[in-house]
């Protein structure tokens, strides 16, 4: 069940947190995986732990001519490209009162218009791949449950995510109705312990005046059907779900990972 042999897989924001635990996930699953991020050092360490299947390259989602110069890349060192994952994303952290147009702009550059760059400029390979595919080829969006339900804390980030959900059955769509057999899916996390869940809880924290996050942490928990918070494996596991053949019949859909937390 959900091995990737012979895949190879692109993941943006994959230096830490949960792509870098689904560049491992993936790496263990049979799959050749690019990191992209723009942590260099960290992504490079990153690769370099999962050995000769991992390959490092630096690509600021925002930017075309990288998401250029990494698809290059990847067709050159392991010849197609299956699978992308569009999970690079950022935090904001502020409600609407405070936030400025240029907070804005970067938060929605990276999760708006770096998902949309990377659907269009790996869009090719992604389709000669297929071609080659009896299941056809695969893109993963990391969206949130702040994609599903409005964030208590964070509205911007809520209006990025909303937008990666439908952008994601959108583009399922338009993909199956030009024939490209490429399965289009999101992924929605809950609260999970990365340096952005780190963030999540220091909003929280000074949401309910104080600087603890511990205090923080432990509202999140006893919200928690689950009773726990979340782990980068937790989401790593269900994206290489996505992105294997044993979600053949999954287009459009919405993989949510949150511990129960929008159930209520
Ligand atoms: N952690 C959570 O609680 C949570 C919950 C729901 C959804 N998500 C989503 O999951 C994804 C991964 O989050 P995470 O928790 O691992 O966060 P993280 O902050 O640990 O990792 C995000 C990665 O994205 C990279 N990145 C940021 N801007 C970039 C850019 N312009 N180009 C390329 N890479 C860039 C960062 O360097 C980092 O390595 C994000 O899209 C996030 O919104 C996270």
């Amino acid at each position: 069940m959900n091995r990737l042999d012979g895949k190879v897989a692109l993941i943006s924001g994959a230096a830490r947190g949960i792509g870098g635990e689904t560049a491992r996930l993936m790496v263990e699953s049979g799959a050749n995986v690019v990191i992209g991020d723009v942590l260099d050092e960290r992504g490079r360490e990153t690769a370099r732990t999962l050995g000769d299947a991992a390959l490092y390259l630096r690509l600021d989602v925002t930017s075309e001519a990288d998401w250029q110069a990494v698809i290059a890349a990847t067709l050159d060192r392991f010849g197609k490209l299956d699978i992308l994952v569009n999970n690079a994303g950022l935090f904001l952290g502020k409600d609407i009162e405070a936030a400025s147009r240029a907070e804005w702009e970067r938060l929605s550059s990276v999760n708006l218009t770096g998902v949309f760059l990377g659907t269009k400029l790996s869009l090719p390979a992604l389709r000669d791949a297929a071609q080659q595919s009896a299941c056809g080829s695969v893109i993963v969006n990391l969206a949130s449950t702040a994609g599903l339900v409005g964030s208590t804390q964070d509205p911007l980030y809520s209006m990025t995510k909303g937008g990666v959900t439908l952008f994601t059955k959108s583009a399922a769509l338009e993909f199956a109705r030009k024939g490209y057999r490429i399965r289009v899916n999101s992924a929605h996390p809950g609260t999970i312990d990365t340096d952005m869940g780190d963030q999540v809880l220091v909003t929280g924290a000074r949401n309910l005046g104080t600087n603890d996050i511990e205090v923080a942490r432990r509202q999140v928990i006893d919200r928690l059907p689950i009773g726990r918070m979340g782990t980068s494996n937790d989401i790593a596991k269900g994206i290489v779900f996505l992105a294997s053949d044993d979600a053949a019949f999954m287009t459009g859909s919405a993989l949510v990972v949150d511990g129960g937390i929008t159930a209520q």
